[in-house]
């Protein structure tokens, strides 16, 4: 497996993270089975066979079980803290938090961010995580307070490094501005089904644009301020490969998946990964599966470079029509 550094960080990190999202299986009060434990652990032990030392958690997964059931593995490993690099991340909260009628909403308020932390390491049975990303943009974010919980979190050695996910180029810069730590990971939706980040650079100052433009060069903010881009649901959550596709569309990108993977040598889900490390932006995937096997699948990626043409026709396949 391929190990990057991430930049003003000594960590260094397997290109493919395992996403946690799931392991801990259901989003409701049933308490955690023993099959659930059994198969995380399971998972866990295949992506680390695999040389994935990266795993990617947030508070909110199936309701804090997910980093529950991840704990099991200090257990199964001994000594594996210090060889891993566990992320988790903050700032979503569920509806009826903290009384009924609350709604789902985001939160970065100091008192937020800082008990939430407490809880993801009870919950992960760890001293510290290496790093710390808020979940979704608050509107009513006020930057002094995420400083001052950055900053006594990492004081006190509970968060070695902080970063953001689904933020945009200016929410990012204005952060930036009062943050003493530096922001080193940006985790966004990307996928050949979800290209958004490459669409607002192709179809730029196009007259008729067949997508929205939104957020123009957060790909390219990231590079320039040495920001680590992770793409979460690499996989386009499966839908590719549901059973009884009926989109004509999404047929059509299925195919030219199968093909490449048939031309590689290699499976529909490498091929899915290689398409995301193929960027030259050095992007980290975020595979969020429950299986060992389909954790293997995906490691198979490290052997592709995917060719400029054949990039592009997975580009293309998946936005559904041809480029301007
Ligand atoms: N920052 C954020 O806002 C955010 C949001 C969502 C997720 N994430 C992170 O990103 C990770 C990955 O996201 P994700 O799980 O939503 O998306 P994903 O990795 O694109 O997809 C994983 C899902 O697709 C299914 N799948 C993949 N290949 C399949 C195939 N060939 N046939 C059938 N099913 C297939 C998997 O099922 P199996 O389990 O059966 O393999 C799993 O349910 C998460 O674990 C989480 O860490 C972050």
């Amino acid at each position: 497996m391929e190990k990057i550094k991430i930049s003003k960080t000594d960590l260094e990190v397997s290109r493919i993270i395992l996403g946690c999202m799931q392991l801990g299986k259901t989003w409701n009060a049933e308490p955690i089975s023993d099959d659930t434990i059994k198969n995380a652990i399971n998972v866990i032990k295949t992506a680390l066979d695999e040389g994935i030392n990266f795993f990617d958690h947030a508070d909110i997964y199936a309701r804090g079980k997910s980093e529950e059931v991840f704990s099991h593995i200090w257990k199964e490993i001994s000594g594996l803290r210090n060889k891993i690099i566990l992320q988790s991340k903050c700032g979503i909260r569920f509806p009826n938090d903290p009384e009924d009628g609350s709604p789902g909403r985001y939160d970065f308020s100091y008192e937020h961010i800082t008990k939430s932390v407490e809880g993801i390491l009870r919950r992960l049975k760890t001293d510290f995580l290496d790093i710390l990303l808020l979940h979704r943009p608050d509107p009513l974010v006020e930057p002094e307070e995420v400083a001052k919980a950055f900053d006594e979190l990492h004081a006190a050695g509970k968060v070695r490094y902080f970063g953001l996910s689904n933020h945009t180029a200016p929410q990012i810069e204005y952060l930036k501005k009062f943050i003493a730590q530096p922001i080193i990971v940006n985790q966004l939706e990307l996928s050949i089904l979800h290209s958004d980040l490459i669409e607002e650079g192709v179809t730029f100052n196009q007259k008729h644009p067949s997508r929205g433009i939104r957020n123009i060069g957060t790909i390219e903010y990231c590079r320039l301020n040495d920001i680590t881009i992770q793409s979460w649901a690499p996989l386009a959550k499966g839908k590719l490969f549901a059973e009884n596709l009926t989109d004509e569309k999404l047929k059509i990108a299925r195919d030219v998946v199968i093909a490449s993977a048939e031309k590689y040598n290699v499976s529909k889900e490498a091929i899915m990964i290689a398409w995301v490390l193929r960027h030259p932006a050095k992007i980290q995937p975020v595979i969020g599966t429950t299986k060992a096997e389909r954790v293997k699948a995906c490691c198979q990626a490290n052997k592709v470079q995917l060719s400029r043409e054949d990039w592009y026709k997975l580009y293309i396949a998946g936005r559904g029509e041809a480029l301007p």
